[in-house]
């Protein structure tokens, strides 16, 4: 199974998918990294696991489905089984779920449908709620919509700072996200053999 990692910021995830296929409970291949931020963090993650990397942005492009034209086509090239938004911070066009959406996965530092967008974590504080979480979930043409896999609750105390509710999200995330990419990917491997 060829997995594609997609990410556009500090890769905190991606780093915990890689660890869980080097030690072998993800069984699968990390074949590449596509990061829209050649600037972001993971791309440096990705150089010192050296795990093959590739990074444009849309601005180089006249469209975005030109953008997503050339990375279906890398995708292709390369015969990914799935690929992973891992903190891809950009909706995914007709281009590449056409082709994709029952074989791309995204995960959403929130209990979906609450706090959809760029800032879940930050918007379920402000809000208030008693709790929050993270959600693992196919994707379609929404923000932070699509089919749930898998959500995890994680309580927000009185005493919790954003900060500390952040890296209870992160730490919920670094275990869900492989746990389930795990067992996505052994159900998968099952169908194909059988
Ligand atoms: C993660 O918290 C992920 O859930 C979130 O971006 C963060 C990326 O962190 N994704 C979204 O908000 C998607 N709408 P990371 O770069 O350290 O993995």
């Amino acid at each position: 199974m060829k997995l594609a990692i997609f990410a556009s910021g500090n890769g905190s995830n991606f780093q915990a998918i890689a660890e869980a296929v080097k030690s072998g409970e993800i069984d699968a291949e990390i074949t590449l990294l596509f990061s829209d931020k050649k600037d972001a963090y993971v791309v440096q993650r990705a150089k010192a696991l050296q795990i093959p990397v590739i990074a444009f942005s849309p601005k180089d492009f006249d469209s975005k489905a030109m953008y997503e034209a050339e990375i279906l086509h890398l995708l292709e090239e390369e015969q990914i089984d799935l690929v992973v938004l891992a903190g891809y911070m950009r909706i995914i066009g007709p281009t590449l779920l056409e082709v994709f959406s029952n074989r791309m996965v995204n995960i959403h530092p929130s209990l979906l449908p609450n706090f959809p967008g760029l800032n879940g974590i930050k918007d379920a504080f402000c809000a208030k709620v008693a709790e929050t979480g993270v959600t693992i979930h196919y994707v379609d043409d929404g923000v932070d919509t699509g089919p749930i896999i898998a959500q995890e609750k994680v309580m927000i105390e009185g005493n919790d700072t954003l900060a500390s509710l952040e890296e209870k999200i992160h730490n919920v995330e670094h275990k869900l996200f492989p746990s389930i990419l795990a067992k996505l990917i052994k159900t998968r491997q099952g169908e194909n053999h059988s």
